[in-house]
């Protein structure tokens, strides 16, 4: 990675703002579900923490409502507060973690002032200003006046140009938290210089949404597995019917033209060959599998096929760099799942540097116990996919070169 970490500062006695992404799931008693994001960030606070900084954690959490005047409703004050998520960082940290009850103004200037070498300190969800999601430069300037350094570990958010995650850095120096650092060297080797063969396999239902991916990929990898709900608009560009499957109408075309581009660039192009359909969407449906090309008119399609497990399982097995982003099938539902779990478990035995993109397949490897098995599950979702599509992320692009 071209950018300076927080090992290129001096960080002893500073105030160190860090934009981290702790947009955690919450269930109905606002207790967390899944803390991957709050766990993944400890190593930059650890860093700081034993350094002596005097650290100043800011993050998002949902995506609040705001009045007519930019300010947060007391509903969402509710639904949204980082409360829960000081309490388990100050759980995992072993130590107290002070929440602040904004995160601008004067009674967090005054807290942030008066914290010690060692000391953490967690602002309040920074989208309770519509400001944030704005990039409001005077928001920033808020935002970054409490600190001399700022840190940004948030690749989860690094594809937003929010002001906590670039207007801020035209105020106070921005370098890179241990975690991005992970995120970018892991999928920039992946893009930039992967050990061959190289392979990806992508899932989710939208054909439109995962072009750009696809488009950047093909002209990268060496072979292209298309699964879960987008590969029914490729079997319906192919001529084949799919019954009540999923359909991207407006993908037909844009999956020809992806077939096209794969045989031009000489990238194989692996689609499922038979898949499980069942009657309706639900788990407990009456399911069969069929070949791609017999889908029975009133079935729907749920998963991949044993026949595509046993083809997508040789092509992981003969790769040496594999990315996955998108499940294969329905598998929040057991009896859909299957296909999934299988991929997942080739890519953990996998003698290959696996990298699982955020969102639903990081979630599907965690569930199903594979996670440790990988070489690297992205803490983003948004932002994984759209390092893929090739773009630049705005949250790193705003950080000091080395
Ligand atoms: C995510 O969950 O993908 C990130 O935290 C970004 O959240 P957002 O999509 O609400 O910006």
């Amino acid at each position: 990675m071209n950018k300076k970490t927080v090992k290129d500062i001096d960080v002893r006695g500073k105030r160190v703002l860090v934009r981290v992404d702790f947009n955690v799931p919450l269930d109905a008693d606002r207790k967390i579900t899944d803390d991957r994001r709050i766990v993944a960030a400890l190593p930059t606070i650890k860093y700081l923490i034993d350094n002596g900084a005097r650290v100043i954690l800011v993050s998002h959490l949902g995506r609040p409502e705001t009045d007519e005047n930019g300010n947060v409703t007391p509903d969402s004050v509710k639904k949204f507060n980082l409360d829960p998520v000081a309490q388990r960082l100050s759980d995992l940290l072993g130590k107290p973690v002070k929440k602040a009850s904004d995160c601008i103004g004067d009674e967090v200037k005054a807290a942030a002032m008066s914290l010690q070498d060692g000391d953490v300190l967690l602002l309040e969800n920074v989208r309770f200003y519509k400001k944030e999601t704005k990039n409001d430069p005077k928001f920033a300037e808020q935002l970054a006046s409490i600190a001399e350094l700022y840190v940004n570990d948030a690749f989860g958010t690094a594809h937003r140009a929010h002001a906590s995650t670039e207007g801020v850095t035209k105020f106070v120096p921005g370098v890179a938290g241990f975690l991005m650092e992970k995120e970018l060297d892991y999928l920039g080797r992946a893009l930039g210089n992967p050990d061959r063969p190289f392979l990806a396999i992508l899932g989710g239902a939208k054909v439109a949404d995962k072009i750009p991916v696809i488009d950047n990929l093909l002209t990268k990898v060496n072979s292209l597995i298309i699964g879960g709900g987008m590969a029914y608009t490729f079997f319906k560009a192919q001529g084949f019917e799919i019954g009540q499957s999923l359909l991207d109408e407006a993908g037909i075309e844009l999956a020809k033209n992806a077939m096209k581009k794969a045989s031009d660039l000489g990238v194989t192009l692996l689609l499922p060959v038979d898949v499980v359909v069942g009657k309706e969407f639900s788990n407990d449906t009456e399911s069969k599998v069929v070949p791609v090309d017999q889908i029975p008119s009133d079935w729907m399609g749920m998963d991949i096929g044993p026949e595509t497990v046993k083809k997508f399982t040789e092509a992981i097995n003969s790769s040496k760099t594999i990315v996955w982003n998108g499940p294969m099938g329905v598998f929040e539902m057991p009896n859909f799942a299957k296909g999934t779990r299988a991929v997942a478990e080739a890519l953990a035995n996998a003698d290959a540097t696996t990298i699982i993109g955020g969102g639903d397949s990081a979630a599907a490897v965690e569930q199903m116990g594979f996670a440790a098995k990988m070489s690297h599950v992205s803490t983003g979702g948004g932002a994984s996919l759209e390092f893929l599509e090739g773009k630049e992320l705005p949250g790193v692009v705003a950080l000091q070169d080395k």
